[in-house]
């Protein structure tokens, strides 16, 4: 495993622990947006508090920059994958608007977070859900095989950006669609801070411009990819530098 998959496994692994403490507690946190030492990547979506409720979980196991869920008109019957599924908030509430003929699958490299998933899968009660070990380089599912590609601020983390989007490209069915949340480079970013594993594992260092994620997303072969900033990064040292975005775009069909 190279230094930054490393860096950003344990990083994530450590947080499993940490969500699986607060879940346990009396209160949730209250999902703070940017904040610089705690487990959040980014600024978390919006959920709606009746969608929560109905899978039993709170906003606070979202580590994203978004709410990729939003982007997806998702029907019964579809299939769905989410990228770096995290604490499985993303792909329960999918799971729940596919209904019993659908199925959400989430592919996560980090064990910790596959035993977190895997137990909120169980608090929740619903059973068209899949969480399953793999990268996202190299997703674990067969090509063409599902309607909607989503993901909350991982894309970011991975070291080869091009693979992961030919592998979205790839599961996806002509046709399909691609609805992401993640951060992205607004301004450049100091060299030193490139360089700092904590920060790329904290979803800074490894975000690229939106001009280079539109090119490999066109290289992937998606087409008409969009982009909206929704929330720009407030830590110090690269205030404004980073952004939540929305990401779309459609595999040709
Ligand atoms: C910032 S968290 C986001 C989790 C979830 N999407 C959410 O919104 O709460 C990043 C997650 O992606 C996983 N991850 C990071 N890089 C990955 C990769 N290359 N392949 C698979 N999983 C990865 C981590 O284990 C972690 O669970």
């Amino acid at each position: 495993m190279s230094e930054v998959r490393e860096a950003v496994r344990s990083r994530y692994a450590g947080v499993a622990k940490q969500l699986k403490v607060i879940q346990a507690g009396p209160m949730d946190r209250n999902a703070g947006c940017c904040q610089a030492d705690g487990p959040d990547c980014g600024c978390s979506g919006s959920y709606s508090a009746a969608d929560l409720k109905a899978i039993g979980l709170s906003e606070s196991v979202s580590l994203g920059c978004g709410n990729p869920t939003m982007l997806a008109e998702l029907e019964p019957g579809q299939i769905v994958l989410d990228l770096g599924s995290g604490a499985g908030l993303d792909v329960l509430l999918s799971a729940r608007r596919v209904g019993p003929s659908g199925h959400a699958y989430g592919v996560d490299m980090t064990d910790e977070m596959l035993a977190l998933a895997n137990a909120n899968r169980e608090k929740s009660g619903l059973t068209n859900a899949t969480f399953l070990k793999g990268t996202i380089e190299n997703v674990p599912l067969p090509d063409s095989s599902v309607d909607v590609v989503i993901s909350n601020c991982v894309i970011n983390l991975a070291e080869d950006k091009g693979a992961a989007l030919k592998e979205a490209f790839r599961v996806l069915q002509p046709g399909g669609l691609f609805a992401v949340a993640d951060m992205v480079e607004l301004e450049p970013l100091d060299e030193m801070v490139k360089k700092q594993l904590d920060s790329w594992a904290g979803c800074i260092s490894g975000t690229i411009p939106i001009e280079q994620y539109r090119t490999r997303l066109l290289e992937a072969g998606f087409r008409d990819p969009d982009f909206e900033v929704h929330a720009t990064q407030t830590m110090p040292g690269v205030e404004g530098k980073v952004g939540s975005a929305y990401v779309r775009a459609r595999k040709p069909g």
